[in-house]
Parts: C-alpha cells; sequence; structure tokens
C-alpha cells in the first residue's frame, strides 16, 4: 500500500507543510483532512515562500491531485482567495477536487468565534477567529451547510434561512451585536458557489478509488496532536481531530490503507494561543527560539510562545497516533545554543509523570525535569547528509527518538526542500 501520513505531534507549526512538500515530490494524490483555514503551512520552493491554508501542501505540482477531504471546514471565500493567489505566484490549479460533504465556514461562523472569545474574556482560547469551532459546533448539532448543499441552489435557500434565523436571534439577544442580512449572503455566496463547483465531488470515491489504483496517497494534518479536541489540551484546543484516527474519518479512507505515519516534531517546542505548555520558557531561552526562529504566526502573525522539546508530549503523540517515524524539523534553529536540554518528564507532588496529565490543574503544578546536552555550536543548514551533521546534533536528535521510541525519518535543516535529510524512504 502507498499511503502515508504526516501528522503533527506538538502543538501545530512543526514544518508539516514542508515535509509533505518535500514527500509529495514522489506522491500522486495529496489529501487534508480536518481543520480549515485556522492552518497556516509555509513551504519554500526554489526560494519562493508559500503559506497555504487550506489548500493541501502538494497544491506547487500541478501534476499532483489535491484533496480537500469531507473533515475539513471550508471558508469558500478564503478558498478562491488561495487560488486566485496561486495562480498569480504562477502555480497551476489544475486537479483540486472539494469535498461534497465538507462543512462551509459561513459569516456568522466567525462573528460568534470572535463574540465568544470576548466572552470568555481571561479564559480566552486565543483561537484564530475564522470560525472554526462554530462550525464544526454546527456540524455535531446537525445544523450545518455543506459544500453539496451549497451546489443546491434550493436546498442552500432553505438551510440559509433556518439557520439565519436562529443566528441572527442569538446575536440580537445574547451577544448584543448585529445580525446578518440573508439576501447579502445568499447572493454572495450562491456566486462563490459556482466558482468552486467545478472541483466538488464525492471525494471518499476518489481518495479510495486512488489508493486501489496504487497510487501514492499522502494525508496531510493540520493543527497537531496537542489540539486534539478528545487528545488535547482541552479546552485550549481546536474543534477537529488532528490525530491519525481523525485522517481516517476526515477523508473516508480506512484506518487498514493507512501506513507510514509521520510525526512531525519541532526540535523544540511552540504554542501559540493559551493554554498549559510546561516547558514553556519565558526567558532568555525563550526569546532566542522566538527571534532565531521567526517565530510568528503564518495566519495571524501572533508570537509563538516558545520552549524545550518535550518528550512527554511526544511520546504521548507517539501512542495516539501509532506513529512509525518521527520528521524532525528545525534543528538548525538550535545551532547557537551552548547546551540544550530536553524535558524527560514531570514532577508532580514528588512523584515523576511520564504520562500527560488529563486534569488541568495537575499540568499547572507540574515541574519538568531535563536532560542537559550540549550543543554543537556550528551552523547546519547546509549539511547535505545526516553523517555531515555534528556528532552532537546526531546525538540530540537520536536521544529525542530514544525517549519517544519511534525511529527517525527525516531530519530537516532548513525550510527549503534541498535542507531536508532522509533516513528512512516511504514511497
Ligand atoms: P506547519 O503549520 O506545521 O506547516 O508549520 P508552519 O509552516 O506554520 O511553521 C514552520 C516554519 O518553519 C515554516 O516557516 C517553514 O518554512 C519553516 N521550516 C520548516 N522546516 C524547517 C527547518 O528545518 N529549519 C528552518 N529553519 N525552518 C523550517
Ligand atoms: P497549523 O496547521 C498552531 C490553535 C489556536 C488556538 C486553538 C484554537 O499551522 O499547525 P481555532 O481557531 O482552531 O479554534 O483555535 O488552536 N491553532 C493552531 N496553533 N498551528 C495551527 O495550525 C493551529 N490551528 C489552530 O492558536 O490556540
Ligand atoms: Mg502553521
Amino acid at each position: 500500500m502507498a499511503t502515508a501520513m504526516v501528522l503533527g505531534t506538538q502543538w501545530g507549526d512543526e514544518g508539516k507543510g514542508k515535509i509533505v512538500d518535500y514527500l509529495a515530490q514522489k506522491a500522486d494524490v495529496v489529501i487534508r483532512s480536518q481543520g480549515g483555514n485556522n492552518a497556516g503551512h509555509t513551504v519554500v520552493a526554489d526560494g519562493q515562500s508559500f503559506a497555504l491554508r487550506l489548500l493541501p501542501s502538494g497544491i506547487l505540482f500541478s501534476e499532483k491531485t489535491c484533496i480537500i477531504g469531507n473533515g475539513v471546514v471550508v471558508n469558500p471565500e478564503v478558498l478562491l482567495e488561495e487560488i486566485d493567489g496561486m495562480v498569480k505566484k504562477g502555480v497551476t490549479i489544475s486537479k483540486l477536487e472539494v469535498s461534497t460533504r465538507a462543512h462551509v465556514i459561513m459569516p456568522y461562523h466567525i462573528r460568534i468565534d470572535e463574540e465568544d472569545e470576548k466572552l470568555r474574556g481571561d479564559d480566552k482560547i486565543g483561537t484564530t477567529k475564522n470560525g472554526i469551532g462554530p462550525c464544526y459546533a454546527d456540524k455535531i448539532n446537525r445544523v450545518g451547510i455543506r459544500i453539496g448543499d451549497l451546489m443546491d441552489r434550493d436546498v442552500f435557500y432553505q438551510k440559509l434561512k433556518t439557520n439565519l434565523e436562529l443566528k441572527n436571534r442569538l446575536f440580537a439577544t445574547y451577544y448584543n451585536c448585529e445580525g446578518f442580512d440573508f439576501e447579502e449572503i445568499f447572493t454572495k455566496y450562491t456566486a462563490l458557489a459556482e466558482r468552486i463547483r467545478p472541483y466538488v465531488k464525492d471525494t471518499e470515491y476518489s481518495a479510495n478509488q486512488y489508493i486501489k489504483e496504487g497510487k501514492k496517497v499522502l494525508f496531510e494534518g493540520a493543527q497537531a496532536t496537542m489540539l486534539d479536541l478528545d487528545h488535547g489540551t482541552y479546552p485550549f484546543v481546536t474543534s477537529s481531530n488532528p490525530t491519525a484516527g481523525g485522517a481516517c474519518v476526515g477523508s473516508g479512507v480506512g484506518p487498514r490503507m493507512m501506513s507510514n505515519i509521520i510525526g512531525v516534531v519541532k526540535a523544540y517546542t511552540t504554542r501559540v494561543g493559551a493554554g498549559p505548555f510546561p516547558a514553556e520558557q519565558n526567558n532568555k531561552i525563550g526569546e532566542y527560539l522566538r527571534e532565531t526562529g521567526h517565530e510568528f504566526g503564518t495566519v495571524t502573525g501572533r508570537s509563538r510562545r516558545c520552549g524545550w522539546f518535550d518528550s512527554v508530549v511526544v511520546r504521548y503523540a507517539a501512542m495516539l497516533n501509532s506513529l512509525d517515524y518521527l520528521a524532525i524539523t528545525r534543528l538548525d534553529i538550535l545551532d547557537g545554543l551552548d547546551t540544550i536540554n530536553i524535558c524527560k518528564g514531570y514532577m508532580y507532588k514528588g512523584i515523576e509523570l511520564k504520562e500527560y496529565p488529563e486534569s488541568l490543574k495537575v499540568l499547572q503544578d507540574v515541574e519538568p525535569v531535563y536532560e542537559e546536552l550540549p550543543g554543537w555550536k556550528t551552523d547546519i543548514s547546509g549539511c547535505k547528509s545526516y553523517d555531515e551533521l555534528p556528532e552532537n546534533a546526531r546525538y540530540y536528535v537520536e536521544r529525542i527518538s530514544q525517549l519517544v521510541g519511534v525511529p527517525l525519518g527525516i531530519v530537516s535543516v532548513g525550510p527549503d526542500r534541498s535542507q531536508t535529510m532522509v533516513l528512512h524512504d516511504v514511497f
């Protein structure tokens, strides 16, 4: 079976886009199966940088099929903007498929997201305010509008009417803010629908057909394990399942078809938005990582919280996703450090925890236990093979692999395709 899956093991922004783009060179199909334009995947190809939000990171290769699966929430305006932006940069978009079953992010979802964040006050999640949570909430509540509905004028008319009646009542009485005009949204979205129509398909059938034909299919995760709605640091999570199981549900491809599950691991840790982060460094180390690594969000521009690599987190991700390999990224960002810490476990009330605790109260009080490793103090961004890496850099990634219990598959030392060392080929 020629499938592979790339997913985030920490709190996002591990470099999934880069790894997917790299593996896409040999793939035939790339599928996104969850999340929406809360994702920001930066891909650097031939010196040009592309910021992708909804389009799968295989899109830079015009001959590859790219699928936006049923589990994704689609803002049609953002999708079309992104397509137009790509075309302007010279990318040909000819083999894009958008699932009929994907849910549509409507303007009222974005407003609810903004208003809910305001109401949460100090407890705010720090969402991307793209309407992701409210759109998934409507999906779960069985009142959502799907791409297939948008394709049928009468069905869309009816569903929008029902939704807006309720949402406008909420805006007036609960949120105390302005609502939306039915005609305005209906006219705008029926026009957007016509532009999307050529891409719309029952993608679960095409995805399974591609696999049956022996095509190489790559599943691209957005967000990450610790932002998973079930397994992450709830409620400081996103509203989808970025874990391996989520890729099955969100694409309509069964678990037996999945192989080569690759967990992307940043060589240190970052997090955007609120929530627990035991290995966070609110000090010179954190500043060093933020400045050296330009750790600012692709979508929101927010500065990312930074800390040491946390093996408790990635071990948890390895278990939840049954990882086959690790793809360690951004190792080059650590080049200037004399020593580097790895979090091995957490101390809680005098006991060392090796497992990630569920309780936010416990997480608030844990003290990370660190192992100090020597730095390599060498620019590694030009290293072409694993053997060329300084011994201490090799020791660092091997120690991560050992603590997590998953073999190394890829080591990345820069954003470009050429700065990628493959220790285990998947296709
Ligand atoms: P994603 O959301 O997981 O796709 O990650 P982002 O794109 O949000 O953030 C990762 C950033 O790191 C992007 O700007 C990438 O171009 C960049 N990147 C990926 N791998 C490496 C690497 O090994 N070294 C460096 N310096 N940058 C990298
Ligand atoms: P990629 O795919 C990092 C975070 C937000 C917030 C929480 C909920 O680029 O790794 P949401 O808008 O999803 O309801 O926000 O999740 N978040 C991300 N953090 N990378 C992402 O995507 C993220 N997508 C959502 O910052 O804390
Ligand atoms: Mg990102």
